[in-house]
C-alpha cells in the first residue's frame, strides 16, 4: 500500500499541475474520472492512455445495470466490448510469450498453475477488473469532492488530519454512494420487515435509501464526516463485499487531500451536473475554481 499511496499522490498532483492558468476546472472530467484509470493501469502494468480511452469508450456499459435496457442495447454493448478487447488480447498473448513482472504475467502464471485460462479469458478478466476499479472509484472521488464543497467544508478539512479525510470518504459512501442499489435472488422463503419473500424471487436492495434511514442515522440528509455511525452499504455486504474497497478508499482519500490543497470553490453560475443513471450516482461535471496553491484564495 505504501507504494500505491506514493503513486496515487504523484498521479493526483500531476493531474492538477497545469490547472493554474485557466483556473476553472472540471474536477469530474479532468480529475475524478481519470485518476482511477491511470492508477489501475499502473497496478496492472498497462499503458495509462490505453486504459483511459477504454474506460471512456465503454462508459455506457454501466447502464446495463439499470432497469429497462432493451435487448438491442445489450447486443450493442456486447459488440462494443468485443471490439475493445483487441488491444488487451494482444498484450496478454505478448506477455504469455514473454512474461515480465506485471500483474498480467502473474495472472497467466497463476492460472496455468491451477486452472488454465485462454488469452480471451484473461483479457476479459483484465477488462472486468478495469471496469470494476474505474467507474465506481471515479464516482466516489467526484461525489466526495461535491459533498465537501456543497457542505461548505473545504476550509474545515484543508489542514485536517488523515483520519478525518478518510471519514469524509466513508461518509460519502453513506450520504452519496456510487452504487445505489443491488440485485439479489432469494435462496429460501423468508419474511423481511413483515413482507413475505419466496425462494427464487428477485429483490432490488435500495442500499442508497437504507443509508439515509433516520432511525439509524440522526439527521441523515446532512453530510457530516464527524458523525459516529458512518457505516453504509457502499461496498456491498456479505460474501460479495467489494474486493477493491481498501484501494478505492485510498484513492478517494488521496484525491481529496491533493485537491483540497488547491482550495476548490464552487463556480456559482455553473451548476454541478450528474449522470442520468439509476444504479450509479456519479458526477458528469464539477466546475470548480482552484487556487494556484494552498493559502492563496482564488
Ligand atoms: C469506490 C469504488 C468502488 C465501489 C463503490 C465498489 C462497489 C462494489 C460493490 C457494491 C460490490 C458488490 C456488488 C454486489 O454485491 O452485488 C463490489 C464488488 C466488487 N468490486 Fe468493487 N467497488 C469499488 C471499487 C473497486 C475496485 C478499485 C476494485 C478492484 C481493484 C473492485 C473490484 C470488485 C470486485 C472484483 C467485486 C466482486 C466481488 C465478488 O463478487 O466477490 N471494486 N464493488
Amino acid at each position: 500500500m505504501a507504494d500505491h499511496a506514493a503513486v496515487l499522490n504523484r498521479l493526483s498532483e500531476d493531474l492538477l499541475a497545469d490547472v493554474a492558468k485557466d483556473r476553472t476546472f472540471d474536477a469530474a472530467l479532468r480529475y475524478a474520472d481519470v485518476l482511477p484509470s491511470l492508477f489501475i493501469a499502473h497496478v496492472l502494468g498497462l499503458p495509462g492512455p490505453l486504459v483511459v480511452d477504454f474506460v471512456r469508450e465503454t462508459a455506457e456499459i454501466g447502464r446495463t445495470f439499470d432497469r429497462g435496457c432493451s435487448p438491442r442495447y445489450y447486443a450493442r454493448m456486447e459488440t462494443l466490448i468485443i471490439d475493445q478487447r483487441l488491444p488487451f488480447l494482444s498484450i496478454v498473448s505478448e506477455r504469455r510469450k514473454k512474461p515480465d513482472d506485471s500483474a498480467i504475467s502473474r495472472m497467466i502464471l497463476l492460472a496455468d498453475a491451477s486452472y488454465p485460462l485462454s488469452d480471451v479469458d484473461i483479457a476479459n478478466h483484465v477488462m472486468f477488473l478495469i471496469m470494476a476499479a474505474s467507474e465506481n472509484t471515479a464516482a466516489l472521488i467526484g461525489n466526495t469532492i461535491a459533498a465537501v464543497v456543497e457542505a461548505g467544508l473545504v476550509d474545515a478539512l484543508v489542514d485536517a488530519e488523515p483520519p478525518i479525510l478518510r471519514a469524509a470518504v466513508e461518509e460519502t459512501l453513506r450520504y452519496a454512494p456510487p452504487v445505489r442499489q443491488m440485485w439479489r435472488i432469494a435462496q429460501t422463503d423468508l419474511t423481511l420487515g413483515g413482507a413475505r419473500i419466496s425462494r427464487g424471487e428477485r429483490l432490488l436492495l435500495l442500499t442508497d435509501a437504507a443509508s439515509r434511514d433516520p432511525a439509524v442515522y440522526p439527521d441523515p440528509d446532512r453530510f457530516d464526516p464527524w458523525r459516529s455511525n458512518r457505516r453504509g452499504f457502499g461496498f456491498g455486504l456479505g460474501r460479495h463485499y467489494c474486493l477493491g474497497a481498501e484501494l478505492a478508499l485510498l484513492e478517494a482519500e488521496t484525491a481529496l487531500r491533493v485537491i483540497l490543497q488547491r482550495l476548490p470553490r464552487r463556480v456559482s453560475d455553473l451548476p454541478f451536473e450528474w449522470h442520468d443513471r439509476q444504479t450509479l450516482r456519479r458526477a458528469l461535471h464539477l466546475p470548480l475554481i482552484l487556487s494556484p496553491q494552498k493559502g492563496l484564495a482564488p
